[in-house]
Formats: C-alpha cells, structure tokens, sequence
C-alpha cells in the first residue's frame, strides 16, 4: 500500500497472532489500532513445531514490513502459551515442543530483530481495552477468546494480569475449553444453542471467581455473536470485541510498540 508507506509520521509495528489452526500477521498503526496494508494467514504448519512455526513467522513478517515500509517497526507475537519472560510454559493447542522454548530468542532470529512474545489472549484483550470494547471500563474486565482453544486476558482498572487460563478451568471434570471452546461446536456437532448453553456454564463458574464487571468475547465465533449472545444468562455484561478475531494481532503488535519505547 504505497499510500500507508508513503505516511512519515505514523508509528507502526508488526503485530503476529499464532493460533492452533492459522497464523496471522498485519502492520498496525499503533496510535489508531489500523491495519496499514493487508492482514495476511496462513495455516499453522503440522506439527506445530517452534521451528516450523518461527519460519512462517519469518516470511509473514518480511512480507508485512515490506508493505509497511517500516524496516525496524517493533515485532509482537501472540502465541497461544502461558509465556514468562520470552520462555513459552504450555502447549494445550500447539505441538508440546513449545513447553519450555526460549520462544523470544529463537523467533528473534526468524524475523531478524527483537521481538516482543506474550499470549495470544492477553494480546487481544490489550486491543480491546486500548481501542476496543473494554475502552473506559474500569474494575474487572475478561477477554475471552473463542477459537482452537479458549483464551482469558484479564484488566484490573486496564492493567493487564498476564497469563490467566481459564479456558483450563475444570468444569465437569475435564478442562472447560474442550466444550466452550468455539471449535468445540464443530467437533461435537452440536447446534449453535447447545454449544452457547455450554459456554455459559463456563461464563457462569468464572463469575462465581472473578465477578467481572464486563466479558468481552472475541475469536473466530465473534462475527456469529447473533447466534449465541442470546443464549447467555450471565449476570456481567458481555459484549463481542471491537476487533473480533484481529484483536490478537493488534494487540501483539501494541505491545512490541510499548516494550520498543518503555
Ligand atoms: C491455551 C491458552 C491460549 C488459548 C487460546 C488455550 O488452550 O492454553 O494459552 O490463550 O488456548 O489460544
């Protein structure tokens, strides 16, 4: 986009959603949250090895900083992992080599430059209360992701408390993600109503925790909210993110900006 490279002033990073079927990469303008030039995904490689995965990082990354025309714009990458300075720690919906990976170094080699690595939900809820749906709420706030797997990101007063998983809270005595998870409904077979009945169960055990003053869903059901919201009984107010399923590389891209000058 020769137009969005020609803008000087704009700051841009390259925000990378890496998600248990697909990964995703856009240059973001940081200041307004905007894709500057296409979103680009592919296919998560199988096996989802850290090296398979870091050189299709590698390639989206080359090609997005092409489109940007911003050759040091900071890196984030989201990954669905428990991440604790740069290490990834989990592997529910990504090949177990990721347990215990120096994620931040390897990938740093694959794009050529720092990179930022957290969690894929915790990128998105940064979206969303930056830009997005949780933007002015104060107190509790969750961002659940609905996809491969279910993620949480949650904000105290907008501050992020990284590396909640409460998509492997136990409910019925087995992780809570393998029914409300959105790819769930589609293992399962089961209708849109059936599925929302499910997820609601979870959303009720997380209120009994958390008593969160908003639930914002996000993911790839975000875009059929009509199909499910009206099933919901619980009593916070929940809400379908702003970003829907871009959030992730929004927000991944947001926290490289902020890790690149803080
Ligand atoms: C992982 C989380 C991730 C979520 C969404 C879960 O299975 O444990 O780390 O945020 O899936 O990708």
């Amino acid at each position: 986009m020769a137009d969005a490279v020609a803008d000087a002033g704009r700051r841009v990073a390259i925000g990378v959603d890496v998600g248990g079927t697909g990964v995703k990469v856009a240059a973001v303008d940081v200041a307004s949250g905007e894709f500057v030039g296409d979103r680009h995904r592919v296919l998560t490689p199988q096996p989802s090895t850290p090296l398979a995965v870091a050189k299709v990082i590698g390639r989206l990354v080359k090609q997005a900083t092409r489109i940007a025309g911003a050759a040091d714009a900071p890196v984030g990458i989201g990954v669905p992992s428990v991440v604790i300075d740069g290490v990834t720690r989990s592997a529910a919906n990504i090949d177990p080599s990721w347990i215990g990976f120096e994620a931040a170094g390897a990938l740093a080699k694959a794009v050529g430059r720092r990179v930022t690595v957290l969690n894929d939900a915790d990128a998105a809820g940064l979206a969303e209360m930056r830009f997005g749906a949780g933007v002015g709420t104060r107190g509790t706030v969750l961002v659940l992701t609905l996809g491969t797997g279910l993620g949480s990101g949650l904000f105290i007063d907008g501050r992020l408390v990284p590396n909640t998983e409460l998509g492997h809270m136990e409910i019925r005595g087995r992780d809570a993600e393998r029914r409300s998870a959105a790819i769930a409904r589609v293992r399962r077979g089961i209708s849109w109503k059936a599925w929302a009945q499910d997820l609601d169960e979870h959303l009720h055990a997380i209120d009994r925790l958390f008593s969160p003053n908003l639930i914002i869903l996000g993911g790839g059901v975000s875009k059929n909210a009509q199909r499910f919201l009206p099933y919901l009984t619980v009593r916070p107010a929940v809400v379908v993110a702003t970003f829907r399923n871009d959030a992730g590389i929004v927000g991944a891209a947001l926290a490289a900006a902020e890790s690149a000058t803080g």
